[in-house]
């Protein structure tokens, strides 16, 4: 239920409340002052012992409400609120740090809905314990040796290193590849701000490059008006889960001799024509952070189609040592390390990414057969050839409609869904203006004000999925 039904004002007469109680059902209302700050909580039991002890009807709110009541502060954990609810606390308000009433919860309303929550319940704890039994933590260890190989498997054959996130895996590919200053690297302007600081990190310059308006991916087109004798390389960022146009990029880094760093950090899952992402560049990268597709916590993984350059990574990886010398280091490394207990999650995880992507794929279909209804949004872009493997769904409030995309995200916040905007678009931050002119870059900016996602983890459930869609429709409603 939402918030602002179970509201009432501090002046507001007894009767008036007992109206809300009435067609409410809950037994508590949040009594607010005109700031919207809570000041009282009364239940049809305060209202029942009020008319005992002969005040009317007539009376002020103020007179027969509670102000001894429990709040909690909005972030609070549910194993935090869980405990808080009792026999004599069944419905609790939630706080910010000015007292306004943001939310509440109950028995029934424990669980915020989140964008993204990882699903630990395969195999994960028994790997992680034989880590432990075994007393393989470190970065050596057969998980991490796995996890490599599954993905070497995944991505036809090509070499795989773990890399401890998906920031430093990008940094990593670059390097390998011999990227540095006087160099200049395509990366779209609408990403995450990883695969643009991977770039500066090596003393190469970003150019930053507008996206496509229907596949939220890297535009060719205009990347064509950004080369220059220094261009070496071309970074798609299949954003999203969505896969970038991969036969005409690779066309694009052929006949510009540009080398191509596929950003998969979102997309682990999708497809291109038949081919898995990763497997068309000379080096793609992905993420294993808490709400990716399969996770590690924090971690990463780089794909290579030259085993030199992949060789030339695992000794970066480790500071720069050489394989057969110990303590000899031929280079100025990193440690860039995974860990083994890191590893053993990703091998319990990537053992149910199928499951995973059907899930999400699933959820999208979902979300997709509600908001296709809707002329206000635009649904998340799935072109012939292209799985799109959904990892978080965004979809786009045009913006013509009649209210704007962050109208909807404070109902949804109402409604116990949490949301997320899209990025902002790179440019438009202090570190980032000089890599990008502003009116080249008019597609990601549009996207990056009417863009958001919906939570998409693979276990929401059906009343879940259900609850966003009947809230998203009950939002629109009142624009009908
Ligand atoms: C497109 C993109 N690239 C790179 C990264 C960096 O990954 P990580 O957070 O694991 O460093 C992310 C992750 O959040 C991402 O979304």
């Amino acid at each position: 239920m939402n918030i602002n039904t179970l509201k009432v004002k501090v002046d507001d007469k007894v009767k008036q409340a007992l109206v809300v109680l009435n067609e409410t059902g809950l037994g508590t209302l949040f009594v607010t002052d005109g700031n919207d700050k809570l000041v009282g909580v009364l239940t049809d039991g305060d209202i029942r012992r009020a008319l005992l002890t002969g005040n009317g009807l007539d009376e002020p709110i103020v007179s027969v409400m509670n102000t001894n009541y429990t709040a909690l502060p909005i972030e609070t954990d549910n194993a935090v609120i869980l405990e808080a609810i009792n026999s004599n606390i069944k419905i609790i308000p939630l706080i910010d740090a000015s007292h306004k009433l943001i939310d509440y919860a109950s028995i029934n309303k424990i669980r915020r809905i989140s964008v993204a929550a990882p699903l630990l319940n395969g195999n994960e704890l028994a790997y992680v314990t034989d880590c432990i039994k075994t007393n393989w933590i470190s970065s050596q260890g057969k998980y991490v040796r796995e996890f490599e190989q599954l993905f070497t498997a995944y991505h036809q054959g090509r070499k795989s290193l773990a890399v401890s996130n998906g920031t430093v895996a990008l940094h990593l590919a670059l390097e390998a590849l011999n990227i540095g200053p006087g160099d200049e690297v395509i990366v779209p302007d609408l990403t995450f701000a990883a695969s643009v600081n991977s770039i500066i990190y090596t003393g190469a310059t970003p150019v930053l490059v507008d996206v496509e308006q229907d596949s939220w991916n890297i535009d060719l087109k205009k990347a064509e008006a950004l080369l220059t004798p220094n261009t070496r390389a071309i970074m798609p960022v299949h954003l999203y889960g969505n896969p970038c146009n991969m036969d005409e990029l690779c066309r694009f880094a052929e006949k510009h001799k540009l080398l191509i760093i596929e950003d998969c950090a979102e997309a682990l899952g999708s497809y291109y024509n038949g081919k898995s992402v990763g497997t068309f560049g000379d080096v793609a990268t992905y993420s294993f952070y808490g709400n990716k597709t399969i996770t590690t916590g924090e971690g990463g993984m780089v794909v290579f189609k030259d085993d030199q350059v992949a060789d030339r990574a695992a000794m970066l990886r480790d500071h720069g040592m050489e394989k057969t010398r110990r303590y000899w280091h031929a280079e100025v490394g990193y440690n860039y390390r995974l860990t083994n207990l890191q590893a053993a999650i990703g091998v319990a995880q990537f053992e149910r990414l199928d499951e995973f992507v059907s899930a999400k794929r699933n959820i999208a279909n979902t979300y997709n057969q509600t908001l296709s209804k809707i002329n206000y949004f635009q649904i998340p872009d799935e072109k012939e050839g292209a799985v799109n493997s959904y990892w978080l769904y965004t979809f786009m409030v045009r913006p013509e409609a009649p209210f704007k995309r962050d109208e909807l995200i404070d109902y949804l916040h109402l409604e116990g869904v949490e949301t997320r905007p899209v990025f902002f678009p790179m440019h438009h931050m202090p570190p980032y203006q000089k890599f990008g002119k502003p009116e080249d870059l008019t597609v990601s900016a549009q996207l990056s004000q009417c863009g958001m996602s919906l939570p998409s983890s693979v276990n929401l459930t059906k009343i879940e999925l259900d609850h966003i869609c009947n809230a998203i429709k009950g939002f629109i409603k009142k624009f009908d």
